[in-house]
């Protein structure tokens, strides 16, 4: 690779350890992807934050990447495994909490923002049109690159820390132009609405594309999506098909820029989309867990909630989870006292799996894909997808 001064003088040492050991990082990355240099990077979004997935092995990288590593550009972190401030009532475990906020005090001891969120965009950490990034979550990674048109590989946890700690990455994958083409036509030919309906819709697309053994898909037929489904969907055919960045006609804002793939070609019809729903529908299913907000949920998606449970009680476990920032515009919008008052808990900064719940639930309703895939692979439970108004009545029942 082809390295500026700069960063030869990063890699040699003289920036510090962390720098170094970052740069030895990105440096091995590009030369696996044949990049030929470094690209400067202005936002960072860093996973591996739940101390079940890192252990003390991840903890002990970190610590020492803290000792003399401060980040270089805005870096946000992926959702952790717990709610700092609400773990108790979500039944977390007290050694469990104490190491949890051993790896967020280490984080935050190199200047990264630990508001720990898979929707970054929603809460401030928000790139624009064409702008480099160096993103870890593959629902937000496809969002970036989709629906904002910035430009970002799916990192892995060390990868976006060393971006971080350095305000680089490797010029390759999605931050050149000769990959970001739609390599496959995909018509949908039936109504997709909710949050629900787009993570089938990704499903269905998702699953198409792995037998296809294409990830780039160019999709027309949707007229309108808001936020919160696209965010679904993102989830959901990052999830089912690998995909980092699809274009949608009319929707997306490269859907024009490259031309419309000529060769493969799939359609999508209501029965494609009634069986991936079907598929998202485990047999003999009692549910004892319901979660909403995967990814975590907007504003919007809370006030819709509120507006459902105002005045009313839940029988079943219900947890809204979000992002700490969406969570305190509700304390302060009333939406949050309406939630908790009907017995619904929040699971700030955490979701339903990431969290360490294995086991403690049999059958959990969501409204998204994404969680239907990891509830069954992670935490073992039977699932079932639904909209936010039946997953809110199931939580009543
Ligand atoms: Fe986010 Fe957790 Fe879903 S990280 S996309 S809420 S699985």
């Amino acid at each position: 690779m082809k390295l500026t001064p700069e960063e030869q003088d990063m890699l040699g040492g003289k920036h510090g350890n962390a720098v170094r050991k970052s740069m030895e990082i990105l440096t091995t990355l590009g030369e696996i992807f044949e990049a030929e240099c470094m690209v400067d990077v202005c936002s960072v979004q860093v996973a591996g934050v739940s101390y079940a997935n890192l252990g003390e092995a991840g903890l002990e990288f970190l610590s020492e990447m803290a000792e003399d590593g401060k980040v270089k550009v805005l870096t946000t972190l992926n959702p952790a495994g717990m709610d700092r401030e609400n773990w108790q009532a979500l039944g977390i475990d007290e050694e469990f909490a104490r190491n949890q906020i051993r790896v967020i005090d280490t984080f935050a001891k190199m200047g990264i923002i630990t508001t720990c969120s898979c929707t970054p965009y929603l809460v401030g950490n928000v790139p624009h049109f064409g702008q480099h990034i160096a993103w870890a979550e593959s629902s937000a990674v496809c969002y970036a690159n989709s629906i904002i048109g910035a430009r970002t590989n799916r990192e892995g946890g060390p990868s976006a820390l060393a971006s971080a700690l350095t305000g680089k990455t490797p010029e390759y994958g999605y931050h050149l132009d000769e990959n970001r083409h739609g390599q496959v036509l995909v018509k949908v030919h039936s109504q997709v609405k909710g949050t629900d309906g787009f993570g089938v819709l990704g499903k269905a697309i998702g699953d198409r594309l792995i037998r296809l053994g294409k990830n780039i898909p160019f999709i027309v037929g949707i007229p309108s999506a808001s936020v919160e489904e696209l965010k679904s969907f993102c989830a959901s055919i990052a999830t089912y098909g690998g995909t980092a960045l699809f274009h949608m006609e009319g929707i997306t804002p490269e859907f024009d820029r490259y031309p419309k793939p000529a060769g493969d070609v799939f359609g999508i019809n209501q029965e494609d989309l009634e069986r991936a729903r079907s598929e998202l529908v485990d047999v003999g299913l009692e549910v004892d867990f319901v979660s909403i907000g995967c990814p975590q949920a907007s504003i919007y998606e809370i006030e819709k909630i509120a507006s459902l449970l105002k005045g009313k009680k839940v029988k079943k476990e219900l947890w809204i989870t979000t992002a700490r920032p969406i969570k305190r515009m509700a304390d302060e919008a009333g939406y949050s006292k309406i939630i908790q008052d009907a017995g619904a808990k929040f699971a700030a900064d955490t979701c339903c799996v990431v969290a360490p719940i294995k086991g403690r639930f049999k059958g959990m309703m969501v409204d998204s894909a994404k969680a239907c895939y990891y509830g069954r692979a992670t935490n073992k439970f039977k699932v079932k997808i639904g909209t936010i108004v039946e997953c809110v009545e199931e939580a009543m029942k």
